[in-house]
């Protein structure tokens, strides 16, 4: 979800303001994908990394997660979506992390959208968990392969993604899924985050239903 600094500073706002007119944004991405029937949404809200930004951005984003928190789970519940939020929790505040914890909890039973929110994510993090883990439950080399290790990430029941969508014109992956996207579709928009809605979501959507994924074959093997 990039771009929310660049989308405040073009109006001459502070960065915090495009955060929050993000978080709309990411609501109105949750509605579209419940409704067209998308089984799996996964944001990147917060990287690792993002803890390096000033201190009164990272206390402005960490008040803005636990309101929209707070404002956001019952509409959630009644759009039966089953909320996860993935990566280093214990990095967060011990108030913060109890209320992601019940939101989990309250949300955990739903039957909808997926939607998994990385925070505190890395990917490179994750796999160095994941090898932790494996390294703690003595998981035998020869049961070392791509299906175990998948089953020790973050994402372990969250099928890996058909689609990455980038706003803001990244060229680049930012430590997002690192192991998840070897072959995902990449979608690049120059839209920032603030103004991706429905409409810019769906028109992603549809260039991702033209593309011919071939996972290493020859396109006459697949037809
Ligand atoms: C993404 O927008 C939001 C978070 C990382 C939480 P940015 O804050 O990275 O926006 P730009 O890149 O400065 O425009
Ligand atoms: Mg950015």
């Amino acid at each position: 979800m990039d771009g929310n600094g660049r989308w405040a500073k073009k109006k001459g706002l502070p960065r915090i303001a495009g955060h929050k007119v993000g978080a709309d944004s990411l609501k109105e991405a949750v509605k579209t994908c419940a409704e067209a029937g998308v089984k799996h949404l996964t944001v990147y809200a917060f990287s690792t990394e993002n803890w390096k930004r000033p201190k009164e951005e990272v206390g402005f984003l960490m008040t803005l997660f636990s309101q929209t928190l707070d404002r956001e789970v019952a509409e959630l519940e009644k759009n039966n979506v089953r909320l996860r939020f993935l990566g280093r929790l214990q990095d967060f505040s011990p108030e913060l992390q109890k209320k992601m914890k019940a939101a989990m909890e309250r949300l955990s039973k739903n039957t909808g959208l997926n939607l998994n929110v990385m925070v505190s994510y890395g990917g490179r993090a994750e796999i160095v968990d994941a090898i932790l883990e494996m390294r703690k439950d003595e998981v035998p080399n020869d049961e070392i392969n791509e299906e175990t290790v998948g089953k020790y990430l973050y994402t372990k029941d969250v099928p890996d993604p058909d689609l990455l969508i980038r706003t803001a014109s990244e060229m680049r992956v930012s430590n997002f899924l690192l192991w998840q996207i070897a072959y995902a579709e990449i979608y690049v928009t120059e839209v920032l985050w603030p103004d991706f809605r429905k409409k810019e979501l769906l028109a992603a959507i549809v260039d991702y239903s033209k593309r011919e994924r071939r996972f290493g074959k020859t396109s006459e093997q697949i037809k």
